[in-house]
């Protein structure tokens, strides 16, 4: 017997405008979407992936004369599913159950033997197995890039292997009832809490708060992060040899109500930077910082003399490139603040060394990886020695914190997913 082809409403129509507005309005999502945990290039909107996959599944009305026999009933069909899509897409919709739901029954009528598994072998970010999940399919994803593999491991398959399970941390636990994924994520801050403690008994001596002037607040504020330029040996004779910075631009915050921005003192061959606020009297200057024209083109701070692409990249290549810290960036009460560099902060970055590097050689394809064009021929090389620190801390005192969760059903499972990974 010869099954007749149904029409899936993908091909006849979707609603795109709903779609496309969800899509635009997810790229200005700051909290809870995965691309705020880890970026992934090319990732696709939750909300096209949403609507794509339900529309793919569930037939075109018109594939059902029996029950829609006329134009008229068609197209009211059509317009009924159509709202359960445009629902589907919006953001705040993305864990809503009963929407969900809707959506998922939905879908089951069109397959009365089961629904189908959904299987994205370049799944990347993640984006069409965590929306297929969510529509209720067993959902599968690969990728060539373990990073991608990594990342859909985290934001899929572990959340729903622990969906509904209480916490096992030996703290006090922050809710009566848990959904989801909430008592593997209070789990997750709860270790990673205990793991950073015990970093940084171990390396908080590298890791120095900042004092804030009296018109930040003053107090002692923690660093976020320090911001760094590159340098290289000015090319003019003149100056013997002293160090220029290479830096795109001298903001540091380039918002209508915020603007700070870095202004260099040269003082003979010395170069030392301030932090300044507000407008400053010449934008393009602090737009341009010491960039000269394209690509890797800069001017010696110096001397203006030019420091061209071709020299930048011999003196990297000779492992001549040195650091220089521009601005330190702090937790300040009421948001960022940021602080001019000091010598201690500058030295301390390099005053110790680590005792382990990841020593694996570095793709030469100049499609990937451009910095090896810099001198860079390294794994290690991308990291400077206290981020080197950092991470063999970090990775030193994970089997430790994982030796401490309770010897519980699901205690011993996170500590095979560790062994595991
Ligand atoms: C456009 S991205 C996928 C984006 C994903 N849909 C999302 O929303 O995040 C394409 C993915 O294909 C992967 N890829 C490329 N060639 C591959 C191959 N031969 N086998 C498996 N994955 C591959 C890349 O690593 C990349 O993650």
């Amino acid at each position: 017997m010869t099954q007749t082809y149904r029409k899936k409403l993908i091909e006849v129509a979707i609603p795109l405008e709903a779609i496309n507005a969800a899509s635009a309005r997810e790229k200005s999502i700051r909290h809870g979407h995965p691309s705020t945990l880890h970026l992934w290039w090319a990732r696709r909107p939750l909300a096209a992936c949403r609507a794509v996959l339900f529309a793919q599944l569930v037939d075109d009305p018109s594939s059902h004369p029996e029950r829609f026999p006329t134009e008229e009933a068609v197209e009211t069909e059509r317009q009924r599913l159509f709202r359960i899509i445009e629902d589907l897409v919006k953001w705040e919709n993305s864990t809503n159950d009963e929407v969900l739901q809707h959506a998922r029954i939905e879908i089951q009528k069109n397959f009365p033997d089961g629904v189908p598994p959904a299987y994205d072998p370049f799944s990347g970010g993640g984006s069409i197995p965590l929306e297929a999940l969510r529509l209720g399919l067993r959902s599968h994803g690969s990728d060539l890039n373990p990073v991608a593999v990594m990342i859909g491991k985290a934001m899929i398959e572990l959340p729903s292997q622990f969906k509904d399970q209480k916490p096992v941390h030996p703290g006090k636990p922050e809710r009566l009832h848990y959904r989801g994924a909430e008592g593997l994520a209070e789990d997750i801050l709860w270790y990673a809490k205990e793991l950073s403690n015990r970093a940084r008994k171990k390396i908080g001596r590298l890791y120095p708060s900042v004092g804030l002037p009296k018109k930040d607040g003053g107090g002692e504020a923690t660093v976020l992060a320090w911001l760094w330029a590159r340098t290289v040996a000015s090319p003019n004779p003149a100056v013997r040899g002293a160090h220029v910075p290479l830096i795109s631009n001298y903001w540091l915050c380039n918002k209508p109500k915020k603007s700070v921005w870095v202004k260099p003192v040269v003082n003979g061959t010395d170069i030392s930077f301030e932090v300044h606020s507000g407008k400053p009297d010449d934008e393009d200057a602090v737009a341009a910082g010491t960039k000269a024209g394209r690509g890797a083109n800069f001017r010696c701070l110096l001397t203006g003399e030019a420091v061209t692409a071709d020299y930048v990249k011999a003196e990297g290549m000779a492992g001549r490139m040195g650091w220089r810290l521009l601005a330190i960036v702090v937790e300040g009460k009421g948001g960022r603040r940021y602080v001019a560099p000091t010598k201690e902060h500058e030295t301390l970055a390099f005053s110790e060394k680590p005792d382990w590097r990841p020593e694996y050689p570095l793709s030469q394809h100049p499609q990937y990886m451009s910095v090896t064009n810099y001198g860079p021929t390294n794994i290690s090389d991308l990291f400077m020695d206290r981020q080197t620190i950092a991470l063999n801390t970090f990775m030193g005192l994970i089997p430790d914190v994982v030796r401490d969760i309770p010897d519980s059903a699901q205690g011993k499972r996170y500590s095979r997913i560790w062994c595991c990974a």
